[in-house]
């Protein structure tokens, strides 16, 4: 089961040869995808020698393997997590019931539904940061660019595996799809607001990967939990890959909150601008941006859809089993709801409430991230405070939507956020700013003047190691 036949035109660990249908399916797919990667991939530097990892298994230890590999090379294989003996469901309708190796018909379009939601957000990512390419800080960080973008593809790979072995012929259609659709495309978008907006420089980029990777790690990990035997292996290790997404974006932002406290003390007047850094209140303008659209991705407060997933046992909450009770009939949710244009603290049917639910979790998560920047910020000895923004604020989707909050989530009427926008969220003017910052920097072991160094290599490797060939 986890031998893995790298000699295969598709490296897999689901015996992929022993299913030659589904083999002949996957490998008239391959060519597909590897045109858009070269079309909607990274711009540029694909036949560079990157230093990448690559899955070659799920072993915990050994599972990745790092050497330089031009990006149209990568190996994008299937890989999941073995399957548990006896595993049953552990939460909704079906709990205590064996789990499902093949698609229950009742809840097939369901399921498909959640796959293809998920499936979309991979390669649209990879549509989004294109361009990034040719203005990174630092090889270190080009080399990071590149390897969320594969890595991404492989995601790609995972959902499009279960479309093709469990969906028939529209699985078939589904995954042409998901690479027929664009970021920001008007005819033909991607399904979430979200991986519509360009990622259009590297701040926004270290936003994305903080924020918005994270809310696919809790995306990820609710689906891992589901009934849907395959669905859980295979989102179990993309989690794996995941972790890597989120510490590109938390340790990117941290470097650059560093860079703007050094550059503050340096200069009398504090003026981090004048020495080509981005200040303070700028980095919280991205964040406000960032995290509110990820916020958006986790669906309305109170939705019959994650009730629906969930008692069909398709979509659990994170780590479902630090919870005691996992039926979730009569249990409810303390949470602020919009009612006739107010604000009222309200208990809200549990499963009602469950994107609510995940969404809190990953608030935490977002938060503890914070603390960690402050923690840069306060050891710099400056005194300045990053925050999340409410809940409420500029949000798209959900109760919020309809109304305008300030960060700290006070109700505001239309006119009061026109004029206040700017000082929440980036402005035109702090856009410009930071995109004339966006110089490439190639040099070994160098660093754009915006951004501090890495605390420490990649993989035991020197911040000056050769992480791209130019
Ligand atoms: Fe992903
Ligand atoms: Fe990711």
């Amino acid at each position: 089961m986890s031998t893995v036949l790298t000699d295969e035109k598709i490296p897999n660990n689901v015996n992929l040869a022993g299913d030659k249908r589904l083999q002949r399916a996957l490998e008239a797919w391959q060519p597909h995808f590897i045109d858009w990667w070269k079309q909607m991939g990274p711009v540029g530097w694909q036949e560079r020698d990157i230093y990448l990892r690559t899955a070659i298994s799920v072993e915990t230890d050994g599972w990745a393997h790092f050497d330089y590999v031009k990006m149209p090379d990568y190996r994008w294989g299937i890989f999941l997590e073995p399957k548990q003996a006896n595993r049953n469901h552990g939460f909704g309708d079906f709990q205590g019931q064996p789990v499902w190796d093949e698609v229950p018909g009742e809840f097939r379009n369901m399921l498909r539904r959640l796959i293809v939601t998920q499936g979309d957000t991979e390669p649209a990512s990879v549509e989004q940061q294109r361009a990034l390419g040719a203005t990174a800080p630092s090889l270190y960080d080009l080399r990071n660019l590149f390897q969320v973008n594969v890595e991404e593809g492989r995601h790609l790979w995972a959902m499009v595996y279960l479309l093709h072995t469990y969906f028939g012929r529209d699985g078939r259609e589904e995954a042409e799809e998901l690479l027929a659709r664009r970021s920001g495309d008007a005819d033909k978008p991607r399904i979430l607001g979200a991986f519509n907006e360009p990622t259009s420089h590297w701040l926004s980029f270290f936003m994305f990967t903080m924020f918005t990777d994270r809310d696919g790690k809790y995306q990820l990990s609710s689906l891992a939990e589901s009934g849907f035997d395959p669905l859980a292996r295979t989102c179990r290790f993309m989690l794996t890959e995941e972790a890597h997404h989120m510490f590109v974006g938390e340790s990117g932002v941290q470097r650059v909150v560093k860079r703007a406290c050094e550059l503050m003390k340096q200069d009398g007047s504090g003026d981090v601008r004048a020495q080509g850094g981005i200040d303070l209140p700028t980095i919280q303008k991205y964040l406000n941006l960032w995290y509110s659209l990820s916020l958006d991705l986790f669906g309305g407060e109170v939705s019959s859809n994650a009730a629906d997933a969930f008692a069909a046992g398709l979509k659990g909450r994170y780590k479902e089993d630090r919870y005691e009770e996992h039926k979730l009939v009569g249990s409810h949710f303390s949470m602020d709801v919009l009612e006739g244009g107010k604000v009222f603290h309200k208990d809200v049917p549990m499963r009602n409430a469950l994107n609510e639910v995940l969404r809190t979790e990953y608030i935490k998560d977002c938060q503890r991230g914070v603390d960690r920047w402050n923690k840069t910020i306060r050891d710099e000895r400056v005194s300045f405070e990053l925050v999340l923004p409410s809940a409420k604020f500029h949000r798209q989707i959900g109760m919020w939507s309809e109304l305008h909050f300030t960060p700290s989530g006070e109700m505001i009427d239309e006119a009061t956020w026109r004029a206040r926008r700017d000082e929440w969220l980036p402005s035109e003017a702090d856009e410009v700013y930071i995109k004339s910052l966006m110089q490439p920097v190639h040099e070994r072991g160098k660093m754009a003047s915006w951004i501090a160094p890495p605390a420490k290599g990649l993989n035991g490797l020197p911040n000056d190691f050769e992480y791209v060939r130019l």
